[in-house]
């Protein structure tokens, strides 16, 4: 049987920064309301001929080079995006692929919000497992500035751009795989994030465009408390399925979505301070780029090396969650 390895990862951060005090200026808001109630300082935004797919790219890049697998080989690529270049298609997948000269690999968007990079995870884990691919690029790339609402201050104060990307290959040492990957969904609470507007349950017009058609919308403060619920008793379910200690675990790397999420998360599994990543306060919420990329943080600091475990957690969306135990397992 083939196993699933996480062989690289890399990542994009845009140029420009967006501070609490720019957005001061902009809505009704603090830095210090912000800092005290997300964690977030500041974050970067895509400049305005930036694409999701240009971020996506860049980070793939990094991915692949880091890999030391020829680019030829990668046979699938899965982008995770909310802010896709393109409505409807082409999907930034096949963009992000044709843009690195990937060929006719198999490419894809999947739909999962924050929790996109640990649904790609588990697609290109079942894929490998299965036989049927063997080196799969996923990527995590959003441009949530563009569909962000900057006159609404509880949602436009949590979101950044950026883009991340792993190779992810066969191998058939089981001491290298991905030992496991959960992911969930629940559609009841479907209306405590959502952009409203734009498809088929209510189409465009010409008023909607003028008021921000794709805009997403939160009830902030019910997402928050079903978040800590629902990602505490999952990251505590996956640890015993696999008989696994969180003292085991090197780096919990959570989706970065607001600190007290991450810190309560954290806590519960008595995790220490060295082992929890967090670069909210740098990126704020970059959506299905914020594992990736806050993984890339860890690994350029030289401080993610060969055979360390890592916990992956993610919220959002759907709503989604999902939680991921994998061995970070570069090529020898
Ligand atoms: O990534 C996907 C999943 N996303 C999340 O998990 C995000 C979850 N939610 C959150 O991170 C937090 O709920 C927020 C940061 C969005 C809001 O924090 P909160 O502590 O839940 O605040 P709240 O919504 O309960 O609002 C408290 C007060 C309200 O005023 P009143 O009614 O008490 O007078 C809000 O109007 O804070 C007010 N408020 C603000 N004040 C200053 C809301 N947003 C702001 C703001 N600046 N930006």
């Amino acid at each position: 049987m083939a196993y699933a390895a996480f062989r690289s990862i890399g990542a994009y951060v845009p140029e420009k920064i967006l501070t609490n005090d720019d957005l001061s200026h902009m809505v009704d808001t603090t830095d210090e309301w912000i800092t005290k109630r997300t964690g977030i300082k500041e974050r970067h935004i895509a400049a305005d001929n930036e694409r999701t797919s240009d971020m996506g790219v860049k980070a793939a890049a990094l991915a692949i080079e880091r890999s030391g697998i020829d680019a030829s080989k990668i046979d699938m690529v899965i982008c995770a995006t909310i802010s896709p270049d393109y409505f409807c298609m082409p999907s930034t997948a096949t963009i992000i692929s044709t843009k690195l000269g990937l060929g006719n690999a198999t490419a894809f968007d999947i739909s999962a919000a924050c929790t996109g990079f640990v649904y790609t995870l588990s697609i290109a884990k079942a894929f490998i497992e299965s036989g049927m691919k063997k080196n799969v690029l996923i990527v995590g790339a959003e441009k949530l500035s563009s569909i962000t609402d900057y006159t609404d201050r509880g949602t436009c104060i949590l979101f950044g751009d950026g883009a991340g990307a792993a190779v992810i290959s066969a191998t058939d040492n089981k001491d290298e795989a991905i030992i496991d990957v959960h992911t969930g969904a629940d559609g009841t609470y479907a209306d405590l994030l959502m952009t409203p507007n734009g498809g088929t349950g209510s189409p465009h017009d010409s008023l909607d465009q003028e008021a921000g058609a794709c805009f997403m919308q939160m009830k902030g403060n019910e997402t928050f408390k079903v978040a800590v619920r629902t990602l505490t008793k999952d990251v505590i379910e996956i640890l015993q399925e696999n008989e696994i200690e969180s003292s085991a675990i090197k780096h919990f790397i959570p989706h970065q979505a607001n600190y007290r999420i991450i810190k309560a998360v954290g806590d519960a599994l008595k995790m220490t301070k060295e082992q929890v990543v967090v670069t909210v306060a740098k990126y704020g919420n970059t959506s299905g780029a914020s594992i990736p990329m806050a993984m890339n943080d860890v690994y350029e600091a030289g401080e993610l090396k060969a055979g360390e475990l890592m916990l992956l957690d993610a919220f959002g969306g759907g709503l989604t969650w999902g939680s991921a135990l994998v061995p970070f397992s570069p090529v020898k």
